[in-house]
């Protein structure tokens, strides 16, 4: 059987051993597009990959450290939710629920074989591990609460404001995952650092904001504490994703200005501001009516006060009219040092990250 290498089956240049090549020097590392050997970690030319990578490590957590005696105690008894909060909370677990596992997969199936540097990819490596730690933590609320895991699971299908979001952001992780799709033309290096934004800058950045503040506002008054103080670990981890995200696209934005032409800028302004719609049918959706500290006027506020933040951070002009940040609280939240008794449960003192700047 002779094997034909010349189509797209041909072995990836991290399965072959270039036995005449000299030594990765840090000039020769590259974001997208690397010819370099992307098997050798040092040295280092991106410090800020490394040090996410030591930042992630240090803020190891286990959902089943967390206890859940009150949130058991809280969900079984009769009166201390509303039906409003019990709908929320279960359209919220719903909707992270599976976007923990379209977040892994796109790391694993469409970034990770274009970003051809090797400390960026130690970084994957490590956020993949989280997204599965993210997941473990829905498994185990679910297993904890007694709820309907088919309900939860299925909720990316079944409930459209939730479906809509889902299906807006699987077309970015298909297009890559593409076995034919490969960088190296101004559209296609285009096409992954639109994926980027997608997950990193969207998905992680914008959509998940919504959903913390929805379980941390409830925590706040002392009501399903168990996954609030998980949320606040997963916020923590997040983070690190979106500020990881953000400084890979700057980077290959640096690298190859080619891709950040001014249509491009537009496209992903309109991208950030159709996702800011979707997350207001998702919060009118989830709060029909609203609680206590939390509503969909509020949700939709904070929407455009992230998505004018995250266009400054990828030096984007703002796509709303300059509004406060209604949830200030938010951002306490992701401070676990200042804030760890916060919850009164098990109080687990980790080592920081926080010369990061968290947002
Ligand atoms: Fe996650
Ligand atoms: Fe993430």
């Amino acid at each position: 059987m002779s094997l034909d290498w010349t189509n797209a089956q041909a072995p990836t240049a991290e399965a072959r051993i270039d036995r005449a090549g000299g030594r990765v020097s840090v000039d020769d590392k590259a974001m997208i597009n690397c010819r370099a050997d992307v098997n050798q970690l040092l040295p280092l030319k991106y410090k800020w990959a490394w040090e996410k990578y030591l930042a992630g490590c240090n803020n190891h957590w286990m959902p089943t450290e967390v206890s859940m005696q009150a949130d058991i105690a809280l969900w079984k008894s009769k009166d201390g939710l509303t039906k409003d909060e019990r709908h929320t909370i279960k359209r919220n677990l719903g909707f992270f629920a599976a976007s923990e596992s379209l977040v892994a997969n796109n790391i694993v199936l469409a970034i990770y074989r274009h970003l051809t540097n090797p400390e960026c990819r130690q970084y994957l490596l490590r956020q993949a591990f989280e997204e599965a730690v993210h997941t473990h933590t829905f498994q185990y609320i679910v297993e904890s609460l007694g709820l309907d895991e088919g309900e939860l699971f299925n909720m990316y299908r079944e409930v459209p404001s939730i479906t809509d979001k889902a299906a807006w952001a699987l077309d970015f992780t298909q297009h890559l995952d593409d076995p034919d799709f490969t960088t190296g033309t101004p559209e296609a290096d285009r096409a992954f650092v639109r994926d980027l934004i997608a997950f990193y800058v969207i998905f992680e950045g914008m959509w998940f904001y919504t959903g913390f503040a929805q379980i941390l506002s409830l925590g706040r008054r002392n009501k399903m504490v168990g996954i609030a103080e998980q949320y606040q670990y997963i916020l923590r981890d997040e983070s690190i994703h979106l500020n990881f995200g953000i400084d890979v696209i700057n980077q290959i934005k640096a690298e190859n200005p080619h891709v950040w032409i001014p249509e491009f800028q537009e496209e992903v302004r309109s991208m950030i501001r159709r996702a800011a719609e979707l997350e207001t049918a998702y919060g009118r959706d989830t709060m029909p009516r609203g609680f206590l500290g939390l509503n969909a006027a509020l949700c939709e506020q904070y929407m455009h006060f992230i998505a004018n933040r995250r266009c400054a951070q990828l030096g984007l002009a703002p796509v709303f009219p300059e509004t406060e940040n209604p949830f200030p609280w938010m951002s306490e939240a992701m401070d676990l040092k200042k804030e760890k008794n916060f919850f009164e449960t098990r109080v687990i003192e980790y080592q920081n990250g926080g010369a990061l700047s968290w947002d």
